[in-house]
């Protein structure tokens, strides 16, 4: 590979700034630190930040980071939880929220066209007074942007009965690592044209290409939804219950399960008002009003038949909302849940067959136990995706380590069961080397893809499959003594 120039000159910073503009690019220290991590555990501090405004100032400045061999990053909100958008040879964060409008919203065509830098949630916006959607949910729904969605093949909640950003992806307009302009995909529902690159460059995580445009599918919104809180005594009845709903046959919006750490640290952090029990199941029915009323009264009976205690359901939307908002703050809940402890992403959103739910459940309260680690377990578990948050006292090297070991036991499991090491986040950082041991035969394949695209390997080095040391707990984020920057 060429080497990677990693302190940039001045000249070089000179031609940046008449590309974007001097006000749109900044080497001032506290915005190069602030774009030195995203959600994950990683930092390292870039050389220049700069936010172009159209695909030409991206393309223009893609040419020179290649010409001068200057590593470049792109990046959407910076939500990612695994070190996607952390440039970790230096060089240059292309921040893309600028790119922000919705180009075009065609509903008979069903089909939206935006900027890379447009937010989940202003989308959702434009598309709701047509009554349609873009379903994939994620998390960070209010920051992250779709051009990051597409480059991690993000999901969420909902992905159960609508998949993922890529079920969506019907085009892309891609700045290759030469600074050439593409187009990717069409505009049409269908389309058998040659090699489908629209999915090479979703969940490229960066690395062979910056997303500038994206076409996406949008459905209609259903009319209406209901909601099933079922409490259970194990974790383990938890993941029984979900399979359970899914064999009979059911097929609920979304399936969430969570664990006594979860809710426990929900009711703590924003008072949700959860029932203090050993493991929750959130199910959400969606569609026509008849259908839901019926598939209420299925899921109930399926919930009771496994144990489940204290059954609610609603289709109240304010207590839906509260529902769903105790869900979604489970990550940052649990990082106020321990004095001195932080919640880390380290095996954070795994899949598994959805049978195999239970067992993976119970290993990984084993894992926990045997390596003296906190985890809250919860996740979209109706696809079999499943997060664990480790509580770790950042400062502890010692911690660090049992999270480490943690880690690599939970990823085993799962492997094992046949499942896979990233269901939602991507590799990035944090799961290169696990990631590199499960697809073991795929790697030289992408490196040969890679290579092809990015001779000169600016886009985004040393990451998913060219990450070389097995250890990930590096280029932290914390103050730990005892590890590399
Ligand atoms: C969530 C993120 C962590 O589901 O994927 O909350
Ligand atoms: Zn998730």
């Amino acid at each position: 590979m060429a080497s990677i120039v990693t302190s940039m000159d001045t000249e070089a910073l000179m031609q940046i700034g008449a590309i974007v503009g001097e006000k749109n690019c900044s080497t001032r220290i506290a915005d190069l630190y602030t774009y030195g991590f995203d959600a994950s555990i990683h930092h390292v501090t870039p050389d220049v930040v700069v936010q172009p405004r159209s695909t030409e100032e991206v393309a223009s400045l893609v040419k020179l980071a290649n010409k001068l061999k200057i590593p470049i990053v792109p990046r959407g909100a910076g939500t990612g939880l695994c070190g996607g958008a952390v440039p970790l040879k230096g060089g240059m964060v292309i921040d893309m929220t600028r790119m922000n409008k919705v180009k075009e919203v065609r509903i008979e065509d069903l089909y939206c066209v935006c900027e890379a830098g447009v937010i989940y949630d202003n989308l959702q916006k434009e598309l709701a007074p047509h009554k349609f959607t873009f379903p994939p949910t994620p998390g960070s729904a209010e920051a992250c942007t779709v051009g990051g969605m597409v480059a991690t093949n993000a999901s969420g909640m909902r992905a159960v009965k609508y998949g993922g950003t890529r079920d969506y992806v019907l085009g892309l307009e891609v700045v290759l690592p030469t600074g050439e302009i593409i187009r990717v995909g069409t505009r049409t529902l269908k389309n058998a044209s040659g090699y489908q690159l629209e999915r090479l460059f979703t969940g490229s995580e960066g690395t062979l290409g910056i997303i500038t445009e994206v076409t996406l599918r949008i459905v209609p919104k259903p009319k209406k939804m209901a909601m099933v809180l079922a409490g259970f005594d194990t974790l383990e009845k938890a993941g029984r219950c979900v399979s359970a709903l899914i064999a009979k046959p059911l097929l609920p919006s979304a399936m969430e399960l969570m664990d006594s750490t979860c809710i426990r640290a929900v009711n703590k952090a924003i008072n949700a008002g959860l029932p203090d029990v050993a493991a929750l199941c959130m199910i959400e029915v969606d569609g026509d009003p008849k259908v839901v009323a019926e598939e209420l009264v299925e899921v109930a009976k399926v919930a009771e038949s496994i144990g489940a205690v204290g059954l609610q359901q609603t289709d109240d939307p304010a207590l839906m909302s509260k529902w769903t908002n105790a869900r979604k703050s489970v990550m940052s809940a649990l990082s106020r849940y321990g004095e001195g402890m932080v919640s880390v992403s380290l095996a954070d959103d795994m899949a598994v067959p959805i049978s195999r739910i239970p067992e993976a459940v119970v290993a990984f309260g084993q894992i926990a136990e045997k390596n003296h680690v906190v985890i809250g377990t919860y996740g979209h578990a109706a696809d079999g995706n499943l997060h664990t948050k480790m509580l770790l006292n950042p400062e502890s090297p010692e911690s660090w380590r049992n999270g480490e070991k943690a880690v690599a036991e939970i990823f085993d499991t799962c492997v094992k069961l046949g499942g896979t090491v990233t269901g939602e986040h991507g590799v990035g950082i944090s799961k290169a080397p696990y990631f590199q041991k499960e697809r073991a035969t795929a790697v030289g394949a992408m490196a040969a893809i890679k290579r092809a695209l990015d001779p000169n390997n600016i886009m985004n080095p040393g990451k998913v499959q060219e990450w070389e040391d097995g250890c990930i707990i590096q280029h932290l984020r914390y103050p730990c003594p005892d590890q590399k920057d």
